[in-house]
């Protein structure tokens, strides 16, 4: 439950941290549970997910991922070895230790108080950010890639290790999300190919000079709103850092058929 003070720094800044918001044994149940996932997955060794380079990447595989578990690798085009970049984009609904976590009705009480009427998971996805290789995110707005209509989509991320400057932690520009969304990915008809189109004209730049880093502990939340742009570096430490991350959105609104992420599993409506 968030108190007054909370909505309203979200409101104000686009996001929020919630210390101690999942318990050290969920955060090691999930850890393990996404070893025992990744050791029984088959390896596609063209699924690359990058946000920053365009090389080998299997389209179609990713398109497919939303109703299924599915490991991307980081771009390590320069040696053999497949390093695991996350998994996608059903955990919450296919894995038993998932779905018990990510259907706690503490996520219907947090995203009821951010306004949604009938809140659904739309994806999970479980980050690695492996030490040395973990890739970088480039800065962002999630609304691009999960919109509805109106826009409702809220980022639950949650830290399982330690998130530091060093090993790559989110940052933030805080109240960026009150400007309008600059862009939308959306998918052809055939579901063949992707692209960028503009949402508004002229959007305004994104200014980086109150970048902001969030460092968290293990079990710590972040609320990110759909419009706030975020990013996070390469990891060049020895560390990992492992985080999921749960998008809400309200199932009341709009989802378009243009939006990659596809389900064909039933809506559940968080408690
Ligand atoms: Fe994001």
């Amino acid at each position: 439950m968030l108190s007054d003070q909370q909505l309203e720094f979200y409101q104000q800044n686009g996001y929020l941290l919630i210390k101690d918001f999942a318990t050290k044994q969920e955060v090691e149940q999930l850890r393990l549970q996404i070893t025992t996932i990744i050791e029984e997955s088959k390896v596609n060794e063209n699924a690359i997910f990058s946000t920053k380079t365009k090389g080998k990447s299997d389209l179609k595989y990713f398109l497919e991922s939303g109703d299924k578990i599915r490991c991307f690798y980081e771009d390590t085009s320069n040696d053999k070895s497949l390093t695991v970049n996350k998994v996608g984009h059903a955990l919450h609904d296919l894995d038993p230790v998932f779905e018990t976590f990510s259907y706690n009705k503490r996520f219907g009480i947090i995203s009821r108080q951010l306004g949604h009427q009938a809140p659904t998971i739309l994806q999970s996805q479980y980050i690695f950010k492996s030490p040395g290789v973990g890739g970088e995110v480039i800065p962002h707005t999630d609304s691009t890639f999960l919109y509805t209509d109106p826009q409702t989509c809220i980022g639950a991320w949650i830290a399982i290790d330690e998130a530091t400057t060093e090993n790559g932690c989110l940052w933030v520009l805080p109240g960026s999300h009150k400007h309008p969304l600059k862009e939308r990915y959306v998918v052809n008809k055939e579901r063949s190919d992707t692209s960028f189109v503009p949402m508004a004209e002229n959007p305004p730049e994104w200014d980086f000079s109150n970048k902001t880093a969030l460092t968290a502990k293990p079990g710590t939340l972040v609320l990110l709103h759909g419009s706030v742009v975020h990013y996070s570096a390469h990891n060049h430490s020895k560390q990992s850092r492992h985080a999921y991350i749960l998008h809400l959105i309200d199932s009341t609104a709009k989802y378009p058929s243009n939006n990659w992420l596809k389900r064909k599993l039933r809506t559940r409506i968080l408690q």
